[in-house]
């Protein structure tokens, strides 16, 4: 058996394969600059990972070309002497030196502790978890959620209150990064001009990835998480971006985007990116009490309804109504995936079923931000509002497929938002959207254009946080989770708002 000394040793007596950086002034702080995180959990496995950097706001990590071999080790409890399972892997520079290593054959509904070891260097210890076994019905899942976390806008004092919850899981729903240039008198500033290539997107990962609160959430449990758009470019639809750019150009930006985003996130190989292109969607199983359909609905998305697409044209994501949003060949998922999707609301055997998407589904008309006292007669293209007939599909698959308790999580919008989806004149579903770990709201009519819809409970704006949920056979408690001051990285969190969903109830109660 391989003791963790044993490994060192091994790891120390390749020196041709470390070469790098100052010699024998390797630390872990130096080597494992961006920590450790864990995700896609199964019942009998997980994925972990790292990505060494000496140097992390170099677009190589200040790794150069060297390949590095990595142990990882896995233990039963949280002093981490004997790993119940080792391995090894090689950290490439074609792949940022980023490791992600799928381990299977672990037990099921348990926790796990584990940590990386290169160059001499042991990473900080990590925490992760199995999901429950396949055919259990577990007394209780705790998952939080957040979503849009600007680095310009404010701390990242929300994980710090994620992880003092306990979660099993971290759920999260896009806009990891932010895109745009750096600001001027925000409350931190982007570390490198808007990226376009590679080494930028890499940059603009590190920058955020090396806050400490960011890598204590990814520390304490599993993760699993989606993209919006600012992954990429603002407001991106397939291989359109806001100013129809050529979309031979669009596809290079989003290679580097969808590749600098695999290599710091903690995915399977399945996502493992080509090109252009990158498998998110997909499912995870809590037993037989939740499954997750998490979704991605950029990727494949049609073009922005009811305006024309000329090159070089800015495009508008506020529109009046036109048949364009009815058009039942404009989609937001794509065909695959709205298959897949289909599919799988007709097979799941969860008791809820919990859909993680990007953004608000349930149906949103708005007044003009330039006419605020007329008529909410407008439609934001950018959302499920501008491809309708995708979105009733979805309706109409949760009621025809009799799905049990479909419940729906968002982000998106910067705000916290409580609403129910109804079709066909029947209840059917929760939203619960929020919250922003730190961008600030864009929508300044949320409160007074929801004020008048029947279907949303509550709607708030002006505050930063994110969402918990503890999922059990009954019910599910659901709670908005705000921040005091999201400028202050040691803030707390309170309840500002509280639901509870009943099994076979889909109108939520408030608490
Ligand atoms: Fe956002």
């Amino acid at each position: 058996m391989l003791t963790r000394r044993s490994l060192i040793g091994a790891a120390a007596a390749a020196p041709a394969l470390l070469s790098f950086g100052r010699a024998g002034a390797l630390s872990p702080e130096q080597l494992f600059s961006f920590g450790v995180a864990s995700g896609e959990p199964t019942s009998d496995g997980v994925v972990l990972w790292t990505r060494l950097a000496t140097n992390p706001l170099a677009d190589d990590g200040g790794m150069g070309t060297v390949r590095v071999p990595v142990r990882w080790e896995i233990y039963g409890d949280e002093n981490a002497s004997t790993p119940l399972r080792a391995g090894s892997a090689v950290a490439e520079s074609g792949w940022g030196h980023s490791v992600h290593v799928e381990v299977s054959g672990l037990q099921p509904g348990r926790p796990y502790w584990f940590r990386f070891i290169a160059g001499g260097e042991a990473s900080p210890l990590g925490r992760t978890r199995t999901t429950p076994g396949r055919d259990s019905m577990p007394d209780r899942l705790r998952f939080c959620y957040g979503s849009c976390q600007k680095y310009e806008d404010g701390q990242f004092g929300a994980w710090a209150n994620t992880v003092a919850e306990d979660p099993d899981l971290i759920v999260f729903l896009g806009d990891y990064i932010y895109e745009e240039n750096p600001s001027v008198g925000t409350p931190r500033v982007h570390l490198n001009p808007a990226p376009v290539d590679l080494a930028g997107y890499r940059i603009r990962y590190a920058t955020y990835r090396l806050d400490p609160l960011l890598q204590a959430a990814h520390a304490t449990a599993p993760w699993i998480m989606t993209w919006d758009d600012h992954e990429v470019i603002n407001d991106y639809a397939d291989l359109a971006d806001q100013h129809n750019i050529d979309p031979a150009l669009m596809a290079l930006r989003r290679a580097a985007a969808y590749k600098a985003y695999y290599e710091f996130m903690p995915l399977r190989a399945l996502s493992r990116p080509r090109g252009p292109d990158l498998r998110l969607y997909r499912t995870l199983d809590w037993g037989h009490l939740a499954q997750f359909q998490v979704l991605d609905d950029r990727q494949y998305r049609s073009p922005r309804g009811c305006q024309s697409h000329k090159r070089g044209q800015m495009s508008v994501s506020l529109v009046k109504d036109c048949p364009d949003l009815h058009d039942p060949s404009a989609s937001m998922l794509g065909a695959a995936q709205e298959n897949w999707l289909m599919d799988t609301l007709s097979a799941t055997r969860a008791r809820w079923n919990i859909l993680a998407q990007q953004t608000q589904i349930t149906p949103y008309p708005r007044r003009d931000p330039d006419n605020p006292d007329g008529p909410a007669n407008m439609q934001t293209v950018d959302t499920w509002q501008g491809y309708q007939a995708s979105r009733e599909r979805l309706f109409a698959q949760w009621q025809d497929a009799k799905v049990s308790n479909p419940i729906v999580i968002g982000g998106d919008i910067h705000a916290f938002v409580a609403s129910d989806i109804s079709y066909r004149g029947k209840a059917l579903a929760p939203c619960f959207v929020g919250g922003s770990i730190t961008t600030q709201a864009g929508d300044h009519l949320l409160e007074r254009n929801t004020a008048d819809l029947p279907a949303y409970r509550f709607a708030r704006n002006n505050v930063r946080g994110y969402g918990r949920i503890d999922v059990m056979p009954s019910h599910c408690e659901i709670a908005f989770r705000a921040l005091r001051d999201p400028l202050d990285a040691r803030t707390s969190a309170y309840d500002l708002k509280k639901y509870v969903v009943e099994n076979n109830n889909p109108v939520m109660q408030t608490t």
